[in-house]
């Protein structure tokens, strides 16, 4: 029988997140500070360690697995860590999210490797905005590797869109547009304050995204059944793609969460916006086994808050940056 993973507030727990780098090669605006910390080589986990964490997961009852950063393409031999885990017995879904830089060389080894789908960041359509937002003028690479991702056949490709006013909220009606004749699942997010460059206003509420693409087409909801983590997902009618809306402030999706994550340097998270974390790196480096990972998992679950509470506060709770957690 296969076994099941519940928190201590009832949640089943089958989604794991690896940020397998907290390095980027971009500066988005809502992500990166400027007194950003690498973290050092040798404590990030290698990929080994993280494919040991990962079978004894899996076993234990973790069924969809997305690697992130930091940004995940700019680590070697990713590829080869892809071909090691997907094919694991019992895991359901196994994703990636990237920025796509090197999207455009790297999308068909991926999908070589066994990924199935891919969610890509972008937050404009301008070439000159792109530039503002990430620091890098390199919109049309980014969008030729996402032509590739769909050439190669990963499927669905999401584009996930941080809506915000002041850089890209003119912008919303073009997005929805893309879904209209090609299959992408075009995602806004809404910005959270993750860090000290946090301005209310720059929030853009899912909400009023709605609204301005209601002006112009209908939204007919669809059933969440394809792996949408914690979008709500609508449809314009007789659009290839989809639109997906998430909102984790306006309405934040605390009690349907399933998911747990794993930084870089080998620490357990049980909640984005909680500090708190547990070590999974020491122990294994110190010759712990299966057993420990197992019980760590355990104690992990136990701490999984209820809920955040962002929107009772004006200033970022985490002390870690977004790119080193991973979304
Ligand atoms: P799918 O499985 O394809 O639906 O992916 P996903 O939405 O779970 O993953 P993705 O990395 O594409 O997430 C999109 C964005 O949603 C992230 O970058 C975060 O900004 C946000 N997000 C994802 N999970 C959480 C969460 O647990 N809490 C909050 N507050 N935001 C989240
Ligand atoms: N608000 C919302 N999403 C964010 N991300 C990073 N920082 C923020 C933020 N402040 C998300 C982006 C990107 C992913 C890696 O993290 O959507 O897709
Ligand atoms: Fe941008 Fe993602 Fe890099 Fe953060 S980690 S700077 S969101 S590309």
């Amino acid at each position: 029988m296969k076994k099941v993973l519940t928190d201590s507030h009832h949640r089943t727990i089958d989604y794991l997140r690896i940020s397998i780098t907290d390095h980027c090669n971009l500066r988005c605006v809502y992500c990166v500070t400027d007194t950003v910390k690498w973290v050092p080589h040798e404590e990030i986990l290698r990929f080994e360690e993280i494919a040991r964490i990962v079978r004894v997961f899996v076993d234990e009852g973790i069924r969809k697995i997305r690697i992130t950063g930091g940004e995940p393409l700019m680590r070697h031999g990713l590829p080869e860590f892809i071909a090691q885990i997907s094919h694991l017995d019992g895991l359901e879904d196994l994703s990636l999210t990237t920025n796509g830089v090197f999207l455009q060389q790297m999308a068909g080894k991926l999908r070589q490797a066994g990924l199935t789908r891919i969610n890509v960041s972008l937050d404009t359509l301008h070439p000159e905005r792109y530039a503002r937002i990430t620091g890098w003028d390199l919109f049309h690479q980014v969008w030729a590797g996402i032509q590739e991702a769909r050439r190669v056949g990963l499927s669905p490709v999401k584009i996930n869109v941080v809506a915000m006013m002041g850089y890209n909220e003119d912008e919303i009606l073009d997005f929805a547009r893309l879904t209209l004749e090609e299959p992408y699942v075009v995602r806004f997010i809404e910005y959270m304050p993750v860090n000290e460059k946090w301005n209310d206003d720059n929030f853009l509420s899912v909400d009023r995204i709605r609204e301005k693409i209601a002006v112009t087409y209908s939204l007919v909801p669809i059933n969440g059944t394809r792996n949408n983590g914690p979008a709500r997902v609508f449809q314009i009618p007789g659009a290839k793609g989809e639109i997906g809306l998430i909102s984790p402030l306006s309405n934040h999706f605390c009690g349907t969460c399933n998911r747990l994550r794993l930084t870089a340097d080998g620490h357990l998270r049980p909640c984005l916006f909680s500090d708190t974390e547990i070590d999974l790196k020491t122990p294994l480096r110190n010759g712990g086994g299966e057993a420990a990972l197992r019980d760590l998992l355990r104690e992990t679950l136990r701490l999984k808050p209820e809920r955040h509470h962002l929107q009772n506060i004006s200033a970022p709770k985490c002390h870690r940056g977004m790119w080193s957690i991973g979304g």
